[in-house]
């Protein structure tokens, strides 16, 4: 009796295990929404609406590559949704430089301009493309990646989608060069002296 409860027990865990490994979005919420403590009730379509793209239909185009974001920060509606959006801007000869989202794939459509894109896998090996316009490129969960908009003249816009509230940002630049992360360890992990980390990391400063 005891070894079959135990079995059921041991079953049980192994379920809830690949339940939690295939999960593929955010955790479920167990409402249709959810709304932060400190909203004035009742909630109506204005909750559900979030307003903030207005200012890039309306300003002149950045002089320096830009992402607007409609995430679950900038829109709390999205909290347990498993969606976000980001509008990229890239002035020509812009670069998004090399990141990662640790918590959801980016599907980009390209709405203007060309783009390169790229990104490297766990065994280290990089796919790129030059996308055109109305091109949709995914770049899988969690991988290096980045966009740059080799073009001489002429601006990119990209709409990239997420499968989470809150896929979070890792820029590699900012993260390795311009966290305090000690010299050494840095300069022993890239195989280089010190010198050569200071300089990367004066380019980061703010
Ligand atoms: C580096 O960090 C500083 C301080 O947090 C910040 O102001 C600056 O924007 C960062 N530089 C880059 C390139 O992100």
């Amino acid at each position: 009796m005891k070894k079959q409860l135990l079995l059921v027990v041991a079953a049980l865990a192994l379920a809830l295990a690949l339940i939690q490994t295939t999960r593929a979005g955010d955790p479920d919420i167990l409402t249709d929404y959810v709304i932060p403590a400190n909203t004035p009730a009742p909630v109506d379509g204005g909750f559900f609406t979030f307003t903030g793209m207005r200012a890039l239909v309306s300003s002149p185009f950045p002089s320096t590559f830009k992402v607007f974001k409609a995430g679950m920060e900038q829109f709390p509606a999205l909290n347990g949704q498993s969606v976000s959006y980001a509008v990229l801007m890239y002035p020509s000869g812009t670069v998004n430089p090399v990141h990662t989202h640790p918590r959801s794939a980016e599907l980009l459509f390209l709405v203007q301009g060309t783009l390169e894109v790229g990104f490297v896998d766990t065994t280290n090996k990089l796919f790129t493309q030059s996308l055109q316009q109305g091109d949709v490129f995914v770049f899988p969960k969690g991988l290096v990646h980045f966009q740059y908009n080799a073009d001489a003249k002429n601006p990119a816009v990209a709409m990239s989608a997420f499968g989470s509230a809150n896929a979070g940002t890792v820029s590699l630049p900012n993260t390795l060069f311009n966290s305090t992360i000690d010299d050494t360890v840095l300069a022993l992990s890239f195989k280089t002296d010190v010198g050569t980390i200071q300089k990367l990391k004066a380019g980061l400063k703010g």
